[in-house]
């Protein structure tokens, strides 16, 4: 029996010396040598969950911050990686993917710390997922009720294992559950600032990359025509990376041309 966390331990994982690490509510992150107990890091948020990478560990808060930090505690990084409590981790060694209870997924390099891979879900909870064995894919688990898979490398929905129940009742409102995706890197507000994206008020009729406060790729910059309903769909038809090659957002899809419509209907309301 080990004792040291003040409030539930939500996480358990092991260095690489097989010493158990635990994450807690309290918000620390404690290492358990021989019976012992020692803090390695203190968040200010509880910790949801924690697991082993390559280099060190990770731990995903309630606030919404995924730390990246080494076997002693330092920190390597921090990432926001959701809108609202992170809840899952899994990692294949290079990648490590977090998902939001929100329901949304990050997919980030854990040498870089930099999100490659975005996925909305869709479901209104998340609570788990995994990476098979060969990497390609992720599997989640939340409020639809049936595990579904993704391509790790574009986000793509590849269907769900198993049969998945009709849903109860159509969903409120698509497009703005869609844009939960979005939101962790875009704010719509006109008096928003910029987050790891740029602020997409005033969207459609504004040229690309044209926020004199935000640091563009030359991709986007190479861009000319003003974003329009058509263009901002293209986008997430064909992937950031095919619509302009280069650009830091991250490779994510929309692959239903109904969730494509209820987006731009969402951005149209709220980017106003
Ligand atoms: C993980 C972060 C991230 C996510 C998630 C994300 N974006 Fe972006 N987005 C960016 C970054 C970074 C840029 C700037 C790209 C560049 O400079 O190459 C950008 C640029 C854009 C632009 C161009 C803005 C301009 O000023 O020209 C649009 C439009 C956009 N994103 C829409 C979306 C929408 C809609 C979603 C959700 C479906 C989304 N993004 C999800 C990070 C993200």
């Amino acid at each position: 029996m080990l004792e040291g966390h003040t409030g539930p331990v939500n996480g358990v994982a092991f260095l690489s010396d097989g010493t158990p690490v635990t994450a807690g509510y309290d918000g620390t992150i404690r290492a358990w040598p021989e019976g012992t107990s020692r803090a390695l890091a203190r968040y200010a948020a509880p910790q949801n969950a924690l697991i082993a990478t390559v280099d060190g560990l990770a731990s995903a808060g309630a606030d919404g911050t995924l730390h990246l930090l080494s076997e002693d505690g330092r920190d390597r990084a921090t990432v926001e990686a959701g809108i609202g409590p992170l809840v899952a981790l899994a990692s294949d060694g290079n990648r490590l993917a977090v998902a939001a209870l929100s329901g949304t997924v990050l997919i980030i390099d854990t040498a870089t710390a930099q999100a490659i891979t975005a996925i909305n879900t869709g479901e209104t909870a998340l609570w788990t997922l995994g990476f098979t064995d060969d990497g390609t894919t992720l599997i989640t688990g939340g409020s639809a009720r049936a595990p579904r898979r993704w391509d790790v490398a574009t986000g793509r929905a590849l269907g769900p294992i198993g049969t998945v129940p009709a849903p109860a009742a159509a969903q409120a409102d698509r497009g703005a559950q869609l844009f939960r995706a979005c939101a962790i890197c875009h704010a719509t507000g006109a008096d928003s600032a910029s987050r790891a994206g740029p602020s997409l008020a005033h969207l459609f009729g504004r040229a690309p990359a044209s926020l004199p406060d935000y640091p563009y790729s030359d991709a986007l910059r190479r861009l000319s025509a003003p974003w329009t309903r058509d263009s901002v769909a293209q986008l997430f038809e064909i992937g950031p990376q095919r619509f302009a090659p280069g650009t830091k957002m991250p490779e994510q899809r929309l692959a239903d041309p109904d969730d494509r419509a209820a987006l731009m209907d969402y951005l149209e309301r709220a980017t106003k």
